[in-house]
């Protein structure tokens, strides 16, 4: 005779398994993984999922847990239930006398005593797991474990199969295999904005190929005795760049107050990177794509100058020479990212004294439906595998462009990648990218000319110079080559 906990198990084991069968969306079916799986097990539970870098589990779904649990912060795989990631099931029968709970504080605060997980495994790697909360003190017995197992491997191949899903959809539509990815955790996604421009931002991410989760942590900032009085939330975390970002795209005074919390933030929480986009700041990323205030019409005329041609084949000269002096017997290859950069590879190259290589590769933006990732639209010709490669690029913005390059052409085993820059608008950096070589640093304005254009104008002039001042910034980079 089957007992109780039997039935209930059985049940919902059956209730999950239509639900993966079906033509829900992923992240409605792993909810309702999460569900049957407290349920029967009268307990809370989440799903964890790794991020790309494999370095942070994000929670995903959950059920029955406290806000203030869920967004405690980003879990390490290697602190948190660590086995699991091993492929291994963890039970845990008392939390307060155990070293693989990573906030043993908040646990006791929820009031959980046990916790069991269990792995997710897609060709045969860990991805994340399934866990389960218990507020009793719990032996979890082999029909336990068998049951959240059994939960945890649905719900790998619940995401194993929208994985395949995905990827037919994407190849019909003409994307080739290499453009093709996605992380288990951002499958898993399904995200209620509170602001448009909150979503639009999302996008901008997903265009440029970084990964980014929703708020996922509270950080408290101010106590009454035990309880938190105050709490900031960033709207994003960047898990690749470990970076968290908050937009104020709001009205002036309110930014005012963000700001006090900002630094409040920072000194409680030091080790912490967080950047604030301001209006200005998004207004101009929308504008790359077309879109916007700062994208309706076209403006002209050349203001001051900000660097002479004398100026620039000074800088290009002293640049030529340390990087000649670093390469020296190591034949580097040098590419550019085309258009902005032709003017200035043109002159460096010609003043470096060592054997080179030169390539160029292309990348465009385009706005419409299929935006998904930046396109590549002329990868490099040469062989760099095993080689040094010395990226060339006219101006370091956002730096969000030289970020998918980079992995682009890392990917292509090359054995040193280092970057040189002409123009660094490093106080308008989003995207932290090392520069090894850097001409000039350059203030936060749009600057035109030697190779630089404002909507493919101005790329001839021989100096570098603002654009007039009479007439605000007004950029449209649709379907335009960088
Ligand atoms: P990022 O991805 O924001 O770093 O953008 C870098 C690209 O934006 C550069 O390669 C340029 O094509 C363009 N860009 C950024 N700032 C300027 C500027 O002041 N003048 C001209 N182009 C710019
Ligand atoms: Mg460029």
């Amino acid at each position: 005779m089957a007992t109780r906990k039997e039935r209930l198990f059985y049940k919902a084991v059956r209730r999950v398994a239509a639900a993966v069968n079906s033509d829900l969306e992923l992240k409605q079916a792993l909810n309702t993984i999460v569900r049957n799986t407290a349920r029967p097990m009268n307990a809370a539970a989440s799903l964890v999922l790794l991020d790309s870098t494999h370095t942070k589990l994000i929670h995903s779904s959950s059920c029955g847990l406290p806000q203030f649990y869920l967004k405690k912060g980003i879990l390490d795989p290697s602190k948190s239930l660590s086995e699991v990631m091993t492929n291994q099931v963890v039970a845990i029968s008392d939390v307060s006398q155990d070293s693989r709970i990573q906030y043993p504080n908040l646990a006791a605060q929820a009031g959980i005593t046990a916790i069991l997980g269990a792995p997710l495994i897609i060709d045969d790697a860990a991805v994340g797991s399934l866990r389960v909360y218990t507020k009793q003190h719990v032996e979890f017995s082999n029909q336990d474990i068998s049951f959240v197992t059994t939960m945890a491997n649905l719900a790998a191949v619940a995401i194993h199969y929208h994985e395949a899903l995905d990827k037919s959809v994407q190849l019909r539509r003409g994307k080739n295999e290499s453009e093709i990815g996605a992380t288990p955790l951002k499958r898993a996604r399904s995200v209620t904005f509170a602001h448009p421009s909150e979503e639009e931002f999302a996008q901008i991410l997903d265009f440029y190929n970084i990964e980014w989760v929703y708020e996922p942590q509270s950080f408290p900032l101010a106590w009454d005795g035990n309880r938190i009085t105050e709490m900031f939330t960033p709207d994003f975390y960047l898990p690749g760049l470990d970076l968290y970002i908050e937009l104020t795209t709001l009205k002036q005074s309110l930014v005012t107050q963000k700001n006090r919390k900002l630094r409040h933030l920072r000194e409680l929480y030091p080790d912490i990177k967080i950047t604030l986009l301001y209006k200005k700041d998004f207004d101009r990323l929308l504008a790359k794509f077309g879109y916007g205030p700062l994208a309706q019409d076209r403006g002209h005329g050349v203001g001051e100058v900000l660097y002479s041609s004398a100026e620039i084949q000074r800088k290009v000269r002293e640049l030529a020479k340390n990087i000649s002096k670093d390469y020296s017997n190591r034949h580097p290859v040098m590419v550019g990212v085309l258009r902005g950069v032709f003017c200035f590879m043109a002159d460096l190259i010609r003043q470096m004294t060592i054997p080179l290589d030169v390539d160029f590769m292309a990348i465009s933006y385009y706005g419409g439906e299929d935006s998904s990732i930046v396109k590549i639209t002329k990868d490099i010709d040469l062989n760099v595998a095993g080689r040094p490669l010395v990226l060339v690029e006219d101006i370091v913005d956002t730096g969000l462009t030289l970020n998918v390059v980079i992995k682009h052409l890392e990917a292509k085993g090359v054995s040193d990648l280092a970057v040189c820059t002409l123009l660094d608008k490093r106080t308008r950096r989003l995207v932290d990218v090392p520069l090894r070589y850097v001409g000039f640093e350059v203030p936060d304005q749009f600057v035109v000319g030697y190779g630089l254009d404002y909507m493919e104008e101005y790329r001839n002039l021989p100096f570098i110079s603002f654009l007039s001042e009479s007439r605000t910034l007004k950029r449209k980079v649709k379907r335009r080559k960088v």
